[in-house]
């Protein structure tokens, strides 16, 4: 069912994860609680802080969103493989819905600019900024060791692709398993037919989403890794 989902997507044009375009919602809600929350204190203008825990409902609502399409994301584009990140990831996602459903509660019940509100959607706001800041670090995590220019498109696709799986050329799941040194990387063909037909738990990559011609600029970056 998940892949004909993204299939679905794929024929529309679009074969990138669905977490991103979720993710700005909890986060602005989150901001815009903390900021108000902070103005209606700091200005004493208590009536800055009503909407306050409708904000959180619908913060809510969006995080539920982005949690259930970053699960299918990681089903999909990581075959549900536990990475450390990931585990940092679920953890935290799960400390950020208890806080609000926390604030929503008690929203109802304190006063809108009460200290113990306050420090709530503070807490909130450190947790979405350090959810961010793991996301980036699963995609572009400075996990691709740099090579001279003329490798940079490959770089690109293995940071966007390989490198939460496969840091620094290694591979976080099956350490034996390494790029580096791997007879996958022989002659283009072989590493083609692996990358679009690979054994469990590594996902395959079409053409969709990985084209012949980036398959091919990866290809010399992951062999130039190696040399
Ligand atoms: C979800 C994690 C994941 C992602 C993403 C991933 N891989 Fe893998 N990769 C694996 C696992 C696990 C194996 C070992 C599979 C096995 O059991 O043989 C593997 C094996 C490999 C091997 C063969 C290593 C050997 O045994 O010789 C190569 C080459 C490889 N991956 C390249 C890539 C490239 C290139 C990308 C990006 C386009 C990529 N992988 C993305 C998890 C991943």
């Amino acid at each position: 069912m998940l892949d004909s989902f993204y299939q679905a997507l794929a024929d529309l044009g679009y074969n990138h994860p669905v977490h991103p375009t979720q993710v700005n919602m909890p986060i602005g809600l989150v901001v815009g609680a903390l900021v108000l929350g902070l103005a209606a204190i700091l200005l004493k203008k208590s009536h800055l802080a009503v909407s306050l825990r409708h904000i959180m409902t619908v913060a809510l609502f969006f995080l539920l969103l982005t949690m259930a399409a970053g699960v299918m994301d990681w089903m999909h584009f990581y075959s549900g493989v536990w990475l450390p990140v990931i585990k940092i990831k679920v953890g935290l996602a799960c400390f950020l819905f208890l806080l609000m459903v926390l604030a929503v509660i008690l929203g109802g019940k304190l006063k809108p600019t009460s200290p113990i509100l306050i420090t709530i959607y503070l807490l909130s706001f450190v947790t979405v900024v350090t959810l961010g800041y793991f996301g980036a670090d699963l995609v572009f995590g400075g996990r691709t060791p740099p090579l001279p220019k003329q490798f940079s498109a490959g770089q690109t696709v293995y940071a966007m692709n390989c490198c939460g799986c496969h840091p620094y050329g290694g591979n976080a799941i099956a350490p034996r398993k390494a790029i580096l040194g791997s007879d996958k990387l022989t002659d283009l063909k072989t590493f083609l037919g692996w990358i679009r037909n690979p054994r469990f738990p590594m996902p395959p990559f079409p053409p969709e989403r990985i084209s012949d011609a980036k398959a091919g600029q990866l290809y010399r970056y992951a062999t130039n890794l190696h040399d």
